[in-house]
């Protein structure tokens, strides 16, 4: 697609032509594309079209939404964690306008989530501008859709950010590779999560189902896929609690100084859990990966970020035959996940679900990447 910025570009050298093609009160222009003289009334039907494709034209970029399968919070602290990325994406469109930056955010998703996150969106934007080496005056005009819900937990800040990349990228005419993008969306998470591990912006650009480890000393993370013979199906629960990622990423890293002892313990089982989660996942055994995902639940009340409603809908879901629940995410609200093999056994959970109120997702992990 051709970039607003290449037409802008064209628009100037249009400037240029004028200045330099006047003759004696009749003007010869020359074609930027076959570099020939052209009448002026040929010249400006040719400005016309561009000017009305240049209206139409404008960068878009996706990124996926994520659910953790295994160890959330942990994994900021260089603990490995297991992901695996939604079918469902986070669209983005962006314009290049004359002032200002305005965002309008179609995402459906819970009451509040888009005004409660604005202030960290800006934020990000900033960070991306910056990551991104533009300026922090760029003015564009940013509208965010999708079908993957803005609920809290599912990655939905990580997706929208690579989104907004990789639209910003292609409205300027940039070529970044999804390693690039990756990082610039990472740069993006830090405005939403303060301190995040990247599982989010790994898994909402490359997409698939990911073993991730961060390196917490400031080198590249590991992450690499882990190849299933079939998606599988889960369902996605929310409880309709916008969460404060960030605010809980800090509880966490406040209560392990607090007790180290206590702590060191529940992240060592934390990394053994995802250790045998790689281990039957690859193993296409599911029961398994159940039952490690009941017990990465109990470690993560242990912790301190479960709550209530998320506690409610994990019960609501192994009553109804999952093989396995736990919360997906920050926790302190948002959502929980559930897996749940075969459509029958989906659609039962996430009937069950829907009839105590709450808005549920079906999805499959293990999808390759579209
Ligand atoms: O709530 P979410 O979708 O932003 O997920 C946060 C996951 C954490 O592990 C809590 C933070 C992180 O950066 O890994």
């Amino acid at each position: 697609m051709t970039s607003f910025v290449e037409q802008l570009d064209i628009h100037s050298t249009f400037a240029d032509s004028t200045k330099n093609y006047r003759v004696s009160g009749q003007t010869i222009l020359k074609d930027i594309c076959t570099q020939r003289e052209v009448p002026k009334r040929m010249f400006l039907s040719k400005m016309t079209i561009l000017i009305l494709s240049r209206c139409l034209v404008m960068g878009k970029g996706s990124g996926y939404g994520k659910v953790i399968l295994f160890g959330e919070h942990f994994v900021v602290h260089g603990v490995p964690g297991i992901v695996s990325a939604t079918d469902a994406t986070t669209d983005a469109e962006v314009k290049k306008i004359d002032k200002g930056i305005i965002i309008k955010d179609e995402r459906k998703g819970s009451r509040g989530y888009a005004e409660e996150k604005k202030l960290q969106q800006i934020e990000s934007i900033e960070r991306m501008l910056k990551t991104m080496g533009m300026p922090q005056s760029t003015a564009m005009s940013i509208w965010l859709g999708g079908n993957l819900p803005g609920f809290s937990g599912l990655g939905a800040s990580a997706a929208s950010s690579v989104a907004i990349a990789r639209a910003i990228a292609e409205e300027c005419g940039l070529k970044f590779s999804d390693q690039r993008i990756n990082e610039i969306a990472y740069e993006a998470e830090k405005a939403y999560a303060g301190n995040p591990s990247g599982i989010d912006n790994t898994a909402a650009t490359f997409g698939g189902l990911l073993w991730f480890k961060k390196n917490v000393t400031g080198g590249p993370d590991t992450f690499e896929k882990i190849n299933i013979r079939a998606p599988v199906e889960i369902i996605i629960g929310s409880t309709g609690i916008v969460a404060n990622t960030k605010a809980m990423v800090e509880g966490v890293a406040e209560r392990k100084k607090q007790n180290s002892q206590k702590y060191d313990r529940l992240f060592k089982q934390a990394e053994n859990l995802a250790l045998a989660g790689r281990k039957a996942l690859k193993n296409f055994n599911f029961k398994k990966v159940g039952e490690l995902m009941n017990e990465n639940h109990h470690l993560l009340q242990e912790i301190g970020v479960s709550c209530k409603e998320l506690d409610h809908l994990v019960d609501v879901a192994r009553e109804q035959g999952a093989w396995g629940a736990k919360l997906t995410g920050g926790g302190g609200g948002g959502c929980m996940t559930a897996l749940t093999p075969e459509k029958e056994l989906q659609e039962k959970v996430a009937a069950a679900i829907e009839k105590e109120g709450f808005q549920v997702l079906r999805t499959k992990i293990g999808v390759q990447k579209l």
